[in-house]
């Protein structure tokens, strides 16, 4: 029998996105950003961007919380949510769908500017462990 997907609270999201957005290192670009996900059993792990003088060494608020779901179990993504120093919703950049889909569960699902959308709509024809496995 197959489960139902989890309901998301995708505003305890928000509120989570918005709380680790400002914990943000962003003296450089000034641009504060959050990220929330909801793991496939039930916690909130959540990160922020963080900075440095040599600018290209800049971590993204999705590696702290890739970094935040191993520090606290592990498991996988089911929800995710993003946002900016106003608390508007913020695609995630191209490196960050690449580190969210290493940890998705297979319904993850994220908020975007356009409503919410599958980790395939957002990184369609992806690149990922299993083709790893293929060539070996
Ligand atoms: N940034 C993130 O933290 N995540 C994203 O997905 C987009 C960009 C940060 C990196 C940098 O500190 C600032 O936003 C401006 O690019």
């Amino acid at each position: 029998m197959e489960t139902a997907p989890q309901a998301v609270d995708w505003s305890a999201l928000a509120e989570a996105a918005t709380a680790a957005m400002r914990n943000a290192y962003a003296p450089y670009s000034r641009f504060p950003v959050g990220a929330a996900a909801l793991t496939a059993d039930g916690r909130i792990v959540s990160g922020c961007n963080v900075e440095n003088a040599s600018y290209g060494l800049t971590l993204c608020a999705e590696c702290a919380l890739v970094g935040n779901l191993h520090m606290t179990g592990g498991g996988r993504l089911r929800a995710f949510y993003c946002v900016d120093g106003g608390g508007n919703i913020l695609m995630p950049c191209g490196r960050c769908r690449q580190l969210l889909y290493e940890f998705r569960a297979p319904d993850m699902e994220l908020m975007t500017t356009q409503g919410i959308k599958t980790m395939d709509q957002v990184l369609p024809d992806a690149f990922g462990p299993e083709h790893l496995e293929r060539t070996r």
